[in-house]
């Protein structure tokens, strides 16, 4: 197989301790995979003065994928590229139980969906601003049926549904959910009922790309009920689709049911590129102690590997992972073991 080039930003605070010992198991497959660090973020600003130069811009252009650990502060412009430069408009967030985990609920047995959140569109267009700018705008809210200049003083965002964006998003959704042994079923989750044009709108397209796709089953929850759901009978999904923001919240939301946020991949797909990200943050507060659960890292490292065809080496992975929760032995501490960082990601690497 050709040689691939994955490019690695090791990400901030805690994420590198993280990201460390799993390239480094990534690194001891000796699968034809070459890894180059664009510098970015502060590192980037003390050397060249831009959070984002074009060197880490070509460096990520030039690679089959990009591999970013949790960042916050100046490493955010790298972010954007990733998601609207690079157009990857599918963010992926699996929640699976497996043996071992330490979850919060009572029978977490047998959870095994996907959220399949659109990446670029919604509120996450980010066009806000001073709602005396949108004076000019003669027409009166349907609940509050007042012209925005009579609101008085305050701010707006733009929240955005295209055709375009929503229709590859479900599809994905679709293609997702015909690839997956499980149920065979796409969710959608919208707020139809309160924002009727614009989650309205994302459901009416959802119900289209549904009725190409007649051997799959769908559904659709307003999200508050979804929410509910999400904690009583999480079994029951398979695949959930819905807009940015209610993904932003339902997948912190996921990785909180099955455990923590230390176990939450993430990969961002787009046609022709991804990049992939666990779903935590950076962890401030752990920082320096090397014991950041590399769990959720480790799973992105297999859906990275999988994107790149490996699929064989990310299903090792994924089952050594299993196999060391099944165990118990080797866990940090959030999973109530007192194994660091490095000897988590060694056992699991034995393991494979
Ligand atoms: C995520 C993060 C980001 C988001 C932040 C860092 C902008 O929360 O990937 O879920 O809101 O998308
Ligand atoms: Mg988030």
């Amino acid at each position: 197989m050709a040689m691939k080039r994955i490019a690695v930003i090791e990400g901030d605070d805690a994420a590198p301790e993280a990201m460390r010992p799993v390239l480094e198991l990534l690194h001891n497959l000796n699968l034809p995979l070459t890894f180059e660090y664009p510098i970015v973020g502060q590192p980037a600003i003390d050397t060249v003065g831009s959070p984002f130069p074009d060197a880490a811009r070509d460096m990520i252009d030039a690679a089959d994928a990009t591999f970013f650990g949790s960042t916050s502060g100046p490493s955010g412009a790298s972010l954007m590229y990733l998601r609207w430069g690079k157009q990857t408009y599918a963010n992926i967030r699996p929640c699976r139980y497996f043996q071992g985990i330490a979850s919060p609920l009572a029978n977490p047995v047998g959870i095994d969906f996907v959220i399949v959140r659109e990446n670029l569109e919604d509120l996450y267009v980010a066009v806000e601003g001073d709602l005396a700018e949108l004076a000019f705008l003669d027409r009166p809210g349907r609940t509050t049926r007042k012209p925005l200049r009579e609101l008085g003083q305050g701010r707006y965002a733009i929240k955005a549904i295209t055709r375009e964006g929503t229709e590859r998003i479900v599809r994905f959704a679709f293609e997702l959910a015909k690839k997956r042994a499980k149920q065979n079923k796409v969710t959608c989750v919208t707020k139809y009922n309160m924002l009727r044009e614009s989650d309205g709108y994302f459901l009416e397209v959802a119900r289209e790309v549904a009725e190409a796709n007649p051997e799959i089953e769908f559904d659709s929850f307003i999200v508050d009920d979804f929410a509910c759901r999400l904690i009583r009978e999480p079994q029951r999904f398979d695949v959930v689709v819905m807009p940015n923001l209610y993904g932003d919240l339902l997948s912190d939301a996921a990785g909180g049911l099955l455990g923590s946020l230390g176990l939450a991949a993430s990969g961002c797909y787009g046609d022709d590129y991804a990049y992939f990200e666990p779903a935590h943050g950076t962890a401030p507060d752990i920082a320096g102690q090397n014991i950041i659960n590399p769990t959720a890292t480790l799973l992105t490292a297999s859906m990275m590997l999988e994107y790149i065809g490996f699929d064989e080496q990310a299903k090792r992975l994924e089952s050594a992972i299993e196999q060391i929760y099944a165990d118990g032995k080797v866990l940090t501490p959030d999973q109530g073991g007192d194994a660091t960082t490095p000897a988590m990601v060694q056992a699991i690497a034995a393991a494979m």
